[in-house]
Order: structure tokens, then C-alpha cells, then sequence
């Protein structure tokens, strides 16, 4: 019995490898060095029109001057976890003129490789799930978005695709010459409204696109940690600088159980009924503070590789404060920030409108004062239960245990203490 329960697990895990294998073997490479000859390519990593990797070298060396330049590309991630207000941030982003941004394509990865172990923690998986993910963000970061049509599901043809996960959230993708339904004044497009009026994805043009604009950044939060990026942040060939935001793990816990209703079930009747079920996954929670605890204490420890590429961001600061938080961004990534960000961020936080306030992302509903909201929708047993599961990334996020029911629906009294990260450099 035990027997042969290893086997279909040996098995599945063979043909997980084998996939990504072929997906490797089928695709274009996705290291290649500078692609064409010119100015503008030769910073930027391989594109899709480069046959050989040596020609592109080649081409670098005609251009010694871009490859490692001040104003070379720089490659934002944004790493955080679901429903940590990571969409805000990608928003943040998103807006800036010169920024190409995209939103989660890890997604495509997970769904290819791992259908049904959507949280695997086995060791195995997650090192093929990284492996995957890592070569497919160097690929990205040089705009080579060909290589993400292995991992959409069915598989684009003739470069083109309905699927991309979450398109609508990109603005270069909604906007000319990627999407000719909306007039160039049109800089405001809703998610929904891109994905009904824009005609598909015509992968070739979002990748011009990608390569027009000066910096490109990503959201990621199918990582667990920090430390699995090291590879990429050592990689001479890639500039990233790494905001990881973090979140209190009590209004993580919370946020999900309103928005992931079926996988968050049991947690819902425990709030309801004030019993903890037997079965109820507690993974859920355990390995998001795990995550974080890992990831905090690596970026806190200040190792040399990660000197000047690593932010850390509270989310509940930047919803207290998000212009000046924002500034402190764009301060770190060596970008200057410019007015559409600023005013998206007026439109979208505390100063909104009513029509704002219902707006698209689904990032209103979650910032400024409704960072600490959790506090009224959690029970005092699922609160006491997550500072006893967590207490050291509470503890080390300054984030405050409370002790009874009454000081956690007492909200005048806020449990995020004060507190500063510098980027260190
Ligand atoms: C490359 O860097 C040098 C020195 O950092 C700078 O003077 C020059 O303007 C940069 N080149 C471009 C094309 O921006
Ligand atoms: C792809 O393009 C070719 C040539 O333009 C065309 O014949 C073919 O039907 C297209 N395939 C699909 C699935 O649209
Ligand atoms: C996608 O855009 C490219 C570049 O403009 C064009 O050559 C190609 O025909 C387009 N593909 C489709 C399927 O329309
Ligand atoms: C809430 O906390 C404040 C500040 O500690 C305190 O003064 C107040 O009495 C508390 N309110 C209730 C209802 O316990």
C-alpha cells in the first residue's frame, strides 16, 4: 500500500520534470545576451527575433557602452504573497510612464506544472516550480514574452492569446498600439473593460511594447522566498531590485477568507460557529509566517547579494501613508516618480470619490484605513490561535499580539508599531 502510493508520487513527479524539460527543450533559449546590434536593443536582454545567442553577443561588443550603464534597464519585482495589497503596489508601477508591468505570470507556470498541488510544499515540486519560474523571469525581464506561450493553456497561436493571465491589469496592454480599442487619451482603462473591448493578445506586439518602455516590473507572489531568487539577483545580466512587501499575517488570514471562499471554507465556519474544526487545513496560515519569517530574516541580515536591491514595504504604512511611501519607492528604485502615479494614488486612496471608491483592481476596498479592518471580522480564538502560530514574524514585523477581545475590536488602539527599513546599500 505504501508501496505503490510512492510510486504515483515518484511518478507525478517525473512527469512534472519532464515538462518543464520539454517546455525547455521546445522554446526559444532564454539567455540570450544582447539581441540586435543597435542602441536601443543592446541593453535589454534577448528578444524574440534573435536567432543566436554569440550573434547577440556580438552585437554587445559593437555597443560596450549600454550593456552596463547607469541607465540600463532596471528589472522591478514586486515580491509578496496573496492578498498582502501586492495589486496596490503592482499599481503603483503600473502607472509610471516608462514602466512595463505585468501581473503575476507565474501564474501560467503553476497551472502548467503543478495543477493540483496549488501549495505544494514538497520539496521536489518546489524546486522544479522554481527552476521554471526563475527562467521564465530572466526571459521576461529582456521582454521576451514567447517564451510565456509555453505555459498558456490552450497554446497561443500565430503569437496571439486570449489567456494571459490578468492582461487587463497592465496598462501597456490595454493602451496603443498593443490594444487599438481605446483612443490615446484614454489613460485610465478598466481591467474589465480591456479584457471585453481589446481584440487578443498579440504576443509580438507586447513585446515591442515591453522593450519601448525603459523598466519593466513584475509581480510575483508564487515565491516563497526571497532566498529562491538569489540566482537572479546575482545574474550580471538583469539589474532587479526587489520590493518585498509584507503584510500582517491576521489581515492576510482575513482578506483570504473573504476572497478564496471555497479554499478558505473551514476557516469560515470556525468564525461562524466559534469551534476550530478538526480538518481544517492549518498550512494555510503556518506557511505563509513560515514564508515570511524566512524571507524578513534573509533581507534583514543584509547578505552582500542583496545590497541595494531590497525594500522592504509594510503594507499598513504605505495605506497610512502611500504618497510618501510611494516616494520612498521610486526613491529606492532610482526612478523619479512621475504625475500619473501621484494621481492615481490621490484617486485611489483616502481622498477618493465616490465613484473611485468602487473602483477597479480591487485595490481600493483594500487600502488605507481598511489595512487593519481584519480586526472586526476575525473572532478572538482565530486571532489568539494565528499570534500563537506567528508570533515571531509578528514580533519581527512590529506588528502587536492582542490579549483579549476587547483591546482587538478597541480600534483606537492601532497594533502596528512604529517602525523603519532602510534599504541598506
Ligand atoms: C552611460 O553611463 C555614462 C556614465 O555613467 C553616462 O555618462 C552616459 O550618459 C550613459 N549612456 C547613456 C546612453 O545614457
Ligand atoms: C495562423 O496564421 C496562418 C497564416 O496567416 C493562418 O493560415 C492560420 O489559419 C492561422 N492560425 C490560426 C489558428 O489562427
Ligand atoms: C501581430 O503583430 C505583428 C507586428 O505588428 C504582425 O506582424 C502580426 O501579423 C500580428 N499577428 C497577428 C496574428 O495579427
Ligand atoms: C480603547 O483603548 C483606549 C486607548 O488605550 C482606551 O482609552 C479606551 O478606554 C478603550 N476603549 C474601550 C471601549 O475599551
Amino acid at each position: 500500500m505504501q508501496c505503490s502510493w510512492k510510486a504515483v508520487i515518484l511518478l507525478a513527479l517525473a512527469s512534472i520534470a519532464i515538462q518543464y524539460t520539454a517546455i525547455r527543450t521546445l522554446t526559444s533559449k532564454p539567455f540570450q545576451l544582447c539581441p540586435v546590434p543597435s542602441p536601443q536593443n543592446c541593453g535589454l536582454l534577448g528578444g524574440p527575433e534573435t536567432e543566436s545567442p554569440i550573434e547577440g553577443r556580438a552585437g554587445c561588443d559593437d555597443y560596450p557602452y549600454f550593456s552596463f550603464n547607469a541607465s540600463r534597464k532596471t528589472h522591478i519585482m514586486v515580491l509578496a504573497t496573496t492578498r498582502s495589497g501586492s495589486s496596490f503596489v503592482g499599481q503603483l508601477l503600473n502607472q509610471h510612464a516608462d514602466i512595463f508591468y505585468l501581473f503575476e505570470p507565474l501564474y501560467h507556470v503553476q497551472t502548467t506544472l503543478i495543477p493540483r498541488l496549488s501549495h505544494s510544499r514538497n520539496a521536489a515540486d518546489r524546486r522544479v516550480m522554481l527552476g521554471a519560474s526563475r527562467d521564465l523571469l530572466r526571459s521576461l525581464y529582456g521582454c521576451d514574452l514567447y517564451f510565456l506561450e509555453s505555459y498558456i493553456k490552450p497554446a497561443p497561436a500565430n503569437h496571439t492569446t486570449d489567456k494571459l493571465f490578468r492582461r487587463g491589469a497592465s496598462r501597456a496592454l490595454c493602451s496603443l498600439p498593443v490594444c487599438d480599442a481605446f483612443g490615446p487619451t484614454d489613460t485610465n482603462v478598466e481591467e474589465g473593460d480591456c479584457v471585453k473591448k481589446c481584440a487578443s493578445l498579440n504576443m509580438t506586439l507586447a513585446a515591442d511594447a515591453c522593450r519601448e518602455k525603459r523598466h519593466v516590473a513584475i509581480k510575483v507572489v508564487r515565491v516563497p522566498e526571497i532566498g529562491d531568487l538569489r540566482a537572479l539577483v546575482e545574474d550580471p545580466r538583469l539589474n532587479i531590485k526587489v520590493i518585498q512587501l509584507v503584510r500582517d499575517p491576521r489581515g492576510i488570514l482575513s482578506s483570504r477568507i473573504e476572497t478564496f471562499r471555497d479554499t478558505y471554507r473551514l476557516w469560515r465556519i470556525w468564525r461562524a460557529t466559534g469551534r476550530r474544526p478538526y480538518n481544517l487545513d492549518l498550512s494555510q496560515l503556518t506557511v505563509v509566517c513560515e514564508d515570511f519569517l524566512g524571507s524578513v530574516s534573509t533581507g534583514l541580515s543584509h547578505p552582500h547579494w542583496l545590497k541595494g536591491k531590497y525594500m522592504l514595504v509594510r503594507y499598513e504604512d504605505l495605506s497610512r501613508n502611500p504618497l510618501l511611501k510611494t516616494m520612498e519607492i521610486y526613491d529606492f528604485l532610482g526612478l523619479p516618480m512621475d504625475k500619473s502615479v501621484e494621481e492615481w494614488i490621490q484617486t485611489n486612496t483616502r481622498g477618493s470619490t465616490e465613484l473611485s471608491a468602487k473602483h477597479k483592481y480591487g485595490t481600493v476596498r483594500d487600502s488605507a484605513a481598511n489595512a487593519e479592518s481584519w480586526r472586526l471580522k476575525l473572532s478572538y480564538d482565530m486571532v489568539e490561535y494565528t499570534q500563537a502560530t506567528c508570533h515571531k514574524v509578528l514580533h519581527q514585523l512590529g506588528y502587536k499580539a492582542v490579549k483579549s477581545a476587547e483591546e482587538l475590536k478597541n480600534m483606537s488602539l492601532s497594533l502596528v508599531q512604529d517602525k523603519t527599513y532602510v534599504p541598506f546599500s
